[in-house]
């Protein structure tokens, strides 16, 4: 396995056991704001997201039979994934105790450039497989 797909993994599972945390104490203080877009954000962004990031990674190369288009470009994705998100949390929290929504859209964007890095690369990277010499017997 390449160290994006492990950092992105570990990464996941990190923020899947965050967004627990967070669930959990929502069944006793209710769904309120920031805890649920925050809760919602570390499950969809954290856990599902970098998950399918970092299998993506090992297997869709492997599936085209194709290198991955750029390693930088990863290393890249990994990083402004990892600090959109943190920054996106820190940002909720400061929109609802009383920082503004500046910090909120700033990591936003650093977060939507992180999806545009990974988007990119899978287009580069993912070819039709050659077509198979002998059909496959029944
Ligand atoms: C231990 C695991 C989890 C716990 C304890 C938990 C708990 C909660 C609670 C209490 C709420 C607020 C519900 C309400 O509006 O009253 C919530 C909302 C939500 N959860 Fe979870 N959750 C868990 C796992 C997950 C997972 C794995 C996902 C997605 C992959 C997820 C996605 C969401 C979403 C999208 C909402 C917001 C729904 C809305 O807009 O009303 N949760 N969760
Ligand atoms: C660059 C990426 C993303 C940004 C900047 C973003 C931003 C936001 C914001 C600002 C809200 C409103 C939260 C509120 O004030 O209550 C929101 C809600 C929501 N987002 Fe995202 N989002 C992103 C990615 C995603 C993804 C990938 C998913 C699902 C796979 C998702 C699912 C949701 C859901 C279900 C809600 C409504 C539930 C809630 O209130 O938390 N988002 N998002």
């Amino acid at each position: 396995m390449s160290n994006i797909t492990v950092w992105f993994i570990k990464s996941a599972m990190v923020y899947f056991v965050l967004a627990m945390f967070v669930g959990i104490s929502m069944t006793v203080a209710g769904p309120l704001y920031p805890y649920k877009p925050i809760h919602t954000h570390l499950n969809l962004l954290g856990w599902m997201s970098m998950m399918i990031y970092g299998v993506s990674y090992h297997i869709l190369p492997r599936f085209s039979g194709e290198p991955l288009w750029s390693d930088r470009l990863a290393t890249i994705h990994l990083w402004t994934a990892n600090i959109g998100l943190i920054g996106m949390i820190a940002g909720w929290m400061a929109a609802e105790f009383g920082g503004g929504i500046t910090v909120l859209h700033i990591f936003s964007l650093i977060e939507g450039l992180s999806v545009m890095f990974f988007v990119t690369n899978m287009f580069m990277t993912v070819k039709a497989a050659p077509a198979m010499k002998k059909p496959m017997s029944k």
